[in-house]
C-alpha cells in the first residue's frame, strides 16, 4: 500500500504521473462541470451539499481556517460557502491546474459583496505552501484519487491541520453486488464513450474508471490513514457506495509510544 497513488497511462515516476494529471484536467477544464452533471445526472450537487453539511459545525465558526484541496473549478468550495457566516476568514481553495483553478476563481468572484468569500490558489497538494497545524478544516473531493503518492497526500494534510483539524476526503468507489455489476458497464464503457463524444478527447474518460480502480478500497484507505496517524477513522459510503466520504482527525495529543 504504501507509494501508491494515481498511475496515469503511460507513465514512469510520480513526477510524471503528476505532470500527466496537471495536464490532463488543464485540458478537460472547459467542460469540466457540463460532463460531471451529465455523467452523474447532478447527484455531484448532493454529495458536495453532503460532504458540507457533515462538517457544518466548524464551517459555522467565523474564525475557522478551511482549504478545499484540488478544489477544480470550485464546486465542493461553493457548497462550503453556504455554510460559512457573514465576516467569517475565507475559505482557501487550491488546486494545481489553472486550467481548473481559474474557473473556480470565477466562481467565488461572482459572489454577492460582503457574502462569504474564497480565495484561490495554485499549489500541489503534495507541497502546500502553508504553515505547519494552521487549518481547522481540510476537505477534498475526486482529488485525493488524482495524487500521485497517497501516502503522502496524507502525511501533508496531517503537518498543515492543527490538533484536533478534521479531514474529509470523498471520493469514487466500486460499490459491491448487482448493483456494482451493473454500474461497471456504465462506468467503464458508457462514461468514458459520452466523455469522448463532449470532449473530443479519450485519455482522460478512460482515466477515471482506471484511477477508481487503482484507488484503495475503503477497509486499505482507513488503515493506511490510521497508519498515518490519523484518528476516528470512518467511510461514509453515499448513493449505494458509488461514491463515499472519509473522515479523520489528527489527534488532539499524540501519545509516546514505549520502543
Ligand atoms: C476530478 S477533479 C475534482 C475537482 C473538484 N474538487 C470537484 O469536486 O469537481 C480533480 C482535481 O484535482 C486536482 N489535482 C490533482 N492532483 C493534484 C495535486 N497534486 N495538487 C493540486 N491539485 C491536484 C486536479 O487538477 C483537478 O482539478
Amino acid at each position: 500500500m504504501s507509494g501508491t497513488g494515481a498511475k496515469p497511462a503511460g507513465v514512469v515516476d510520480e513526477a510524471d504521473a503528476a505532470r500527466a494529471v496537471r495536464q490532463m484536467f488543464d485540458a478537460i477544464a472547459p467542460r469540466y462541470d457540463l460532463l460531471n452533471h451529465v455523467l452523474s445526472a447532478n447527484v455531484d450537487r448532493l454529495w458536495w451539499w453532503r460532504t458540507a453539511r457533515r462538517f457544518r459545525a466548524v464551517l459555522a465558526r467565523p474564525d475557522a481556517a478551511v482549504l478545499d484541496i484540488c478544489c477544480g473549478t470550485g464546486d465542493l468550495t461553493m457548497a462550503l460557502l453556504n455554510r460559512r457566516p457573514r465576516g467569517a476568514t475565507p475559505i482557501l481553495a487550491a488546486d494545481f491546474a489553472r486550467g481548473m483553478l481559474s474557473r473556480g476563481a470565477r466562481k467565488f468572484g461572482a459572489r454577492k459583496s460582503g457574502a462569504p468569500c474564497a480565495v484561490a490558489l495554485e499549489a500541489d497538494a503534495l507541497h502546500l505552501p502553508l504553515r505547519s497545524a494552521s487549518l481547522d478544516l481540510i476537505v477534498t473531493a475526486f482529488g485525493f484519487r488524482n495524487l500521485a503518492n497517497y501516502e503522502a497526500g496524507l502525511r501533508e494534510f496531517y503537518r498543515v491541520l492543527k490538533p484536533g483539524g478534521q479531514l474529509g476526503i470523498l471520493d469514487f468507489a466500486e460499490p459491491g453486488g448487482l448493483l456494482g455489476r451493473v454500474y461497471a458497464v456504465y462506468f467503464r464503457r458508457v462514461l468514458p464513450a459520452i466523455g469522448r463524444l463532449v470532449c473530443g478527447k479519450d485519455g482522460p474518460y478512460n482515466y477515471l474508471p482506471a484511477s477508481v480502480g487503482n484507488f484503495p478500497p475503503p477497509g486499505e484507505m482507513l488503515d493506511l490513514m490510521r497508519a498515518m496517524g490519523y484518528e476516528e477513522c470512518a467511510w461514509q459510503p453515499y448513493t449505494f457506495g458509488i461514491a463515499g466520504l472519509y473522515t479523520a482527525a489528527r489527534p488532539v495529543v499524540v501519545e509516546e509510544r514505549d520502543e
